[in-house]
């Protein structure tokens, strides 16, 4: 039942407050303010490596995870796409877990992946949607993400969920790591609690800027994403959403690559859509803006209100949420990435819900 929406994406991406803040409290103990180590069933303290993999939107939200082991719980993960692992024969030491990320606990190269690392005798840990999928079954800990049944082809509540679950498993790996302090533990956690809030305020906010945004966005053929930090895998994310729904060809990309390559495509057919809220890396990013500017491109920036006030460059649009603790970012950045791709395939007018040629579950190789 798609409710009052016009497709299921839609509804689903207006559901994700109630949904991230079902699942954050499987993980994080609200009156206490802390997350709950018990919640983790594996023994982050004992490990010296962890493996990550997954496919599609699942391996982007696990690339942001990767960020967030090795910050705040000085953790070095190893990720790769499933298909990938699977041939990497990657040695596997003994003081290494693996954690894979599905939606449906079906995928045939996650699943793959998954019994590679169990033959080698790995603790292995699954972040899944669906409880009684096969990969939940043969997983030594499963970490639910609650967002109920995604019907949409196109991931975008599990999408969010799944990044809440791994942010909360980061700071369980730091505190039992002794690399999380106490107040950089309530500060996170005090920040996690606030994003559903913030998912309706910003939805609401921004949702007739990107509709307008979107129906010029539909004449082009071509649309790059950059970011840089948990940006840059979220750029990977907002090109896969481009492209899945509305057929436009897209391309996500380091910021910091641009000038290895991509920029020779930059011209004014080519709009560059720039994540870049005022993080540590934002002066780095706007010089990446200021040089697609001087080539013709035009830009659409996704920035906090600190980032907006900071730049005076010249926009398609410019796309503004509020200024948030770094952690929770690539969460709510996620919300205009997934309603840019919906209006703009709504405007192109193809089958939001079932894009040709994809399966919501791909269980074959
Ligand atoms: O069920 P899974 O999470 O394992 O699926 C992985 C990918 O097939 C999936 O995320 C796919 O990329 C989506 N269509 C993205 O929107």
């Amino acid at each position: 039942d798609k409710g009052n929406h016009r497709h299921f994406m839609e509804k689903e991406i207006y559901e994700q407050a109630e949904v991230v803040s079902h699942t954050l409290s499987h993980y994080i103990d609200f009156a206490e303010g802390r997350v709950k180590a018990d919640a983790a069933q594996i023994d982050f303290a004992a490990l010296d490596r962890l493996a990550m993999s997954a496919c599609g939107t699942a391996y982007y939200a696990g690339l942001i995870g990767k960020y967030w082991f090795e910050r705040v719980a000085r953790l070095p993960v190893e990720i790769d796409v499933a298909s990938e692992f699977r041939y990497r024969e990657m040695p596997l030491p003994g003081r290494m877990a693996a954690l894979f990320i599905s939606q449906s606990g079906e995928t045939a190269d996650t699943l793959a992946s998954l019994r590679y690392c169990r033959d080698s005798g790995l603790t292995i840990g699954t972040v899944v949607n669906v409880r009684g999928s096969t990969m939940a079954r043969e997983s030594d800990a499963v970490f639910p993400t609650l967002a109920g049944p995604e019907i949409g082809v196109a991931s975008t509540k599990a999408f969010t969920c799944q990044l809440s679950v791994l942010a909360a498993l980061a700071l369980i790996a730091g505190r039992t790591r002794g690399t999380l302090s106490a107040e950089e533990e309530a500060r996170s956690v005090q920040a996690l609690v606030e994003v559903p809030r913030l998912f309706n305020e910003i939805l609401t906010a921004i949702q007739p800027q990107i509709e307008t945004l979107s129906r010029e966005l539909s004449r082009f053929k071509d649309v790059l994403y950059l970011g840089r930090g948990t940006n840059f895998p979220l750029a990977l994310e907002g090109a896969l959403k481009l492209k899945e729904i509305s057929y436009i060809h897209a391309e996500g990309y380091a910021a910091g690559e641009l000038k290895h390559g991509p920029i020779a495509l930059i011209d004014e057919t080519m709009p560059v859509i720039v994540i870049a809220p005022h993080d540590r890396y934002y002066e780095k990013t706007v010089s990446n803006m200021q040089e697609v500017a001087a080539r013709g491109g035009q830009i659409i920036l996704i920035t906090d209100e600190k980032g907006a006030a900071a730049t005076t460059l010249d926009t398609m649009a410019t796309i503004v949420l509020p200024v948030v603790n770094e952690i929770v970012a690539p969460i709510l950045f996620a919300l205009p990435v997934q309603l840019i791709a919906y209006h703009t395939a709504v405007f192109m007018g193809t089958d939001v819900d079932q894009p040709r040629n994809l399966a919501k579950s791909v269980t074959v190789e």
